[in-house]
């Protein structure tokens, strides 16, 4: 009787349990559906039944008695001239009257002063310039981003251990602007003042987060393609696009954009700021728009989308650049990823696994051919995957 009793209770538990446990996924899941149901319809709404970007109009524009030759950021939307604290002017040649360098992809890394080992793994891995010229005879250059420490107290001290460490590699370039969330623009505006003064022969310009990963021998391999389509080489922005977001205004979020920043419903498409390709010929023009764009607003990829916009320059989608999320670990996607976000501790593994030779000789021929897209299917089209390469990737 007794054990029988304490049967039951344990029984009763447990379903009560389970109950609990059912309902907080449900309702987990919920909110994450109706928030990506919501935002999708809006965005859609935008997109075909509005369906009309003419909202940027010159209001954006600075006005003329503020204009300026050159420099980066702003204050107020205009432009200032922030000091650099460590630059390579000769990272892609052309220093002392040499010839700048056949540079095919000139990579920058947004990183924060306080990542050292994020920008070491990205050197051991992906990032390589040495890997790239020995396997695929391509020239790489790599650099990092960085604003200065926002906390006063902690700023001389890695002031000193960035001196350091762009002792031994030489691949930072650092202006004098905090480093915050709410500067972003100023690190993109960094990016392509830079390659506009110091590397504008590069064929292609990448902008990543510290926190992705780079499947560098399919991208170059990528990019390759598209420079023996002469025509496609030209007018090139691509990555992960989103089409007509609507500004968030909700004061709590991160993303938070009030009416006098941004007054229309929805932005201009833009790549998510993960990791985007730009071609040369874009890279000029975003440089030029942001001699003239008023930069308050402080979502770089934002930002880059109205650029791009007032310059008359479109995105295009890629199906293996991801955007938030992460992709699959599965050498049936290794075999075309090009991005993944969240990677910070697994870099080396994955680019272990995402290089080995196995991975291209696995996936060739009908076979494999049918048996990776089989697999894909399988990753990509589960509705838990819908934040990393969309369902239609799985049939490339
Ligand atoms: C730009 O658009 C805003 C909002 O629609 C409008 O208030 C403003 O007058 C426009 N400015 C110009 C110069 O057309
Ligand atoms: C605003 O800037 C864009 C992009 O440079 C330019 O095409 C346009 O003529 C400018 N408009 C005004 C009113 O200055
Ligand atoms: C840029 O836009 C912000 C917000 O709309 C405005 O306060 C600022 O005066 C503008 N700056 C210039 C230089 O036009
Ligand atoms: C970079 O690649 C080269 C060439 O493949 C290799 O010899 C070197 O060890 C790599 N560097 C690191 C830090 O892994
Ligand atoms: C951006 O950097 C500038 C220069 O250091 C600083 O004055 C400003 O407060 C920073 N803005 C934000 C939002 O952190």
């Amino acid at each position: 009787m007794f054990m029988n009793f304490r049967r039951i209770h344990k029984c009763q538990v447990m379903q009560l349990l389970t109950t609990c446990m059912v309902l907080c996924v449900v309702m987990v899941c919920w909110d994450e559906l109706d928030h990506h149901v919501v935002s999708h319809m809006r965005s859609y709404s935008y997109r075909y039944l509005v369906n009309s970007y003419d909202f940027l109009n010159s209001s954006f524009n600075i006005s003329s008695n503020h204009h300026r030759k050159d420099g980066s950021n702003d204050v107020d939307g205009r432009l200032v001239n922030y000091q650099y604290l460590f630059n390579h002017p000769g990272k892609c040649g052309g220093g002392d009257g040499k010839s700048r360098d056949d540079v095919l992809l000139l990579l920058f890394v947004k990183s924060s002063p306080e990542n050292f080992e994020r920008r070491q793994a990205i050197r051991d891995t992906w990032g390589n310039e040495s890997f790239v010229r020995a396997e695929q005879g391509a020239t790489v250059r790599l650099v990092f981003a960085l604003g200065v420490h926002p906390d006063v107290g902690q700023r001389s001290r890695v002031q000193s251990a960035l001196m350091q460490e762009d002792h031994i590699y030489g691949d930072l370039i650092q202006q004098n602007f905090l480093d915050t969330f709410h500067n972003l623009t100023a690190k993109l505006i960094l990016q392509f003042h830079w390659g506009h003064k110091y590397c504008p022969q590069a064929r292609f310009l990448m902008s990543a987060d510290d926190d992705i990963f780079v499947h560098m021998p399919n991208l170059v391999k990528y990019l390759r393609q598209l420079l023996s389509k002469k025509s496609e080489a030209k007018d090139l922005w691509v990555g992960h696009v989103h089409r007509g977001a609507p500004p968030i205004r909700r004061k709590d979020s991160k993303y938070y954009v009030p009416y006098d920043l941004y007054p229309w419903p929805s932005y201009p498409d833009y790549t998510a700021g993960a990791g985007y390709v730009v071609s040369g010929d874009v890279a000029a023009k975003i440089y030029q728009a942001t001699l003239v764009l008023n930069s308050s607003i402080y979502i770089d990829d934002v930002f880059m989308g109205i650029c791009a916009k007032a310059m008359g320059v479109s995105p295009q989608e890629h199906g293996y650049f991801s955007g938030e999320g992460k992709a699959p670990y599965h050498p049936c996607i290794y075999y075309h990823m090009i991005t993944s976000h969240g990677h910070t501790t697994d870099v080396h593994s994955l680019w272990q696994a995402a290089t080995d030779p196995t991975v291209y000789s696995n996936s060739r021929g009908f076979m494999g051919n049918l048996y990776c897209t089989v697999k894909r299917v399988m990753l990509l089209c589960l509705p838990y995957y819908q934040n990393t390469y969309s369902c239609m990737a799985a049939f490339t």
